[in-house]
């Protein structure tokens, strides 16, 4: 459903006294957690700035909701939206409908932003989109709970997260029999390629396909990750796990429902919030280790012009205000959103709201790419194979170990027409 809100600026006054005339601008963001609201906050604010008007074209929650919905507008050319909000996965699948920011945002404000995510946007030397947010996947736990049943620190192996899960949910279904040890993302969907890319790449396994187009997934250590995410459903994980997205599992924790929960940032910011059952009980910490260390999935969003925008110029100087770091401050305070420009990160005012953006920074800056890169346009196709045959595991259709071997195959044949 296509809602379109209107933010007006201080058009006429600013219109009397202004050379270029003010435009309407349409923006499409949204949707997950406090996104939509901070999204038109900011278009808001940018819009009182320059007396320019911005249109929100509210997006879906789930991201391969929105890129369907975006490669409809892209594949016709269509004018009306004239700046998308673009996943970190989709530079690839995309580019040749974004206008190269390269040749209009200075040098020095690009290199503000991680390198890692600039080149993520890089396409052929084409710079597709700027950095608006980073994500990668956190361990969210309940620090009374972990008191309660004799626990001082969080997990730091999977091992460990199943039995201390289990002993809590054990002991807390008593009075609740809702209660669940560990909630994460298990429907099939790009966000179960996060999570079990998180699983895989912890026990060793390597991330599907490795930088230089080579298929990995066909191994033990990764048919092993796939059994053991396995294990938990049904047992510390609720059997609707296999049905949940960011927001199911963040509505559980958040509720008050669950020891741990595997989210993004944002979670933060409303789990703290003031009405919040888990306020001030929440900790954060790295995922757990599948004996190979532990891994985050880098995950993220930028914001690109589109080439079929008929009012470019203003399009990219939102862009450019939306991305920059005033605007990055703001949202990282009031939504937990992590900057992607690098100084933020030692802003008193941010690590104030989110002390784990100082204590976790290695969690952010050494999150494991999904192979986007190297397959590139046909990026979605191999995350599909993959979470598709993730899904089949956790629903008892096959063990880890065929269910590798059956990707692996299915993978060499979208390799075959090119990536
Ligand atoms: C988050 C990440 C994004 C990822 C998505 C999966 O929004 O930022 O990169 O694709 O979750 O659900």
């Amino acid at each position: 459903m296509k809602k379109v809100i209107a933010i007006i600026g201080l058009t006429a006054a600013i219109a009397a006294n202004s050379q270029a005339a003010a435009v309407t601008v349409t923006l499409a963001c949204g949707a997950v957690g406090q996104e939509l609201e901070l999204c038109k906050a900011g278009a808001d604010r940018w819009a009182k700035k320059t007396g320019n008007t911005v249109k929100i074209f509210e997006s879906p929650n789930l991201t391969n909701d929105r890129l369907g919905l975006y490669q409809q507008q892209l594949a016709a050319k269509s004018s009306d939206i004239d700046v998308y909000q673009l996943d970190v996965v989709w530079p690839g699948l995309l580019s040749q409908h974004f206008v190269d920011l390269k040749t209009k945002v200075p040098a020095a404000e690009v290199n503000a932003h991680f390198k890692g995510i600039v080149a993520a946007n890089t396409v052929n030397g084409k710079l597709v989109a700027l950095p608006w947010f980073t994500d990668a996947g956190l361990l969210y736990y309940r620090t009374d709970l972990l008191t309660k049943y004799g626990y001082k620190t969080a997990p730091k192996t999977w091992a460990e997260l199943a039995t201390m899960a289990k002993k809590i949910q054990t002991g807390e279904q008593k009075a609740n029999k809702s209660f669940a040890g560990y909630v994460w993302q298990g429907k099939n969907y790009e966000g179960l390629t996060c999570d079990a890319l998180e699983w895989v790449v912890s026990f060793g396994g390597g991330a599907i396909v490795d930088d230089k187009g080579a298929i990995t997934i066909n191994n033990a250590k990764a048919a092993a990750a796939l059994d053991a995410a396995a294990s938990w459903v049904k047992n510390i994980s609720p059997a609707g796990v296999t049905t949940y997205g960011e927001e199911e599992a963040r509505g559980i924790f958040q509720s008050g429902n669950a020891a741990f929960m595997r989210n993004w940032p944002y979670a933060w910011a409303l789990g703290q919030g003031e009405d919040s059952k888990v306020k001030g009980k929440i900790g954060v910490a790295p995922l757990p280790s599948g004996g190979a260390g532990n891994a985050a999935t880098l995950g993220g969003w930028q914001l690109g012009v589109s080439t079929y925008s008929k009012n470019q110029a203003a399009a990219i100087a939102m862009v450019r205000y939306l991305a920059g770091p005033e605007e990055q401050k703001i949202r990282a305070i009031q939504g937990a959103y992590n900057p992607t420009i690098q100084a933020l990160y030692k802003d008193p005012a941010v690590l104030k709201a989110n002390p784990f953006f100082g204590s976790l920074l290695n969690v952010f800056t050494s999150a494991v790419a999904r192979p986007s890169g190297p397959t590139k346009g046909k990026y979605n196709q191999v995350s599909q194979a993959f979470s598709s045959a993730v899904s089949d595991v956790l629903n008892g259709k096959s063990k880890g170990a065929a269910a590798v071997a059956k990707l692996s195959t299915d993978l060499a044949r979208i390799k075959g027409r090119g990536w």
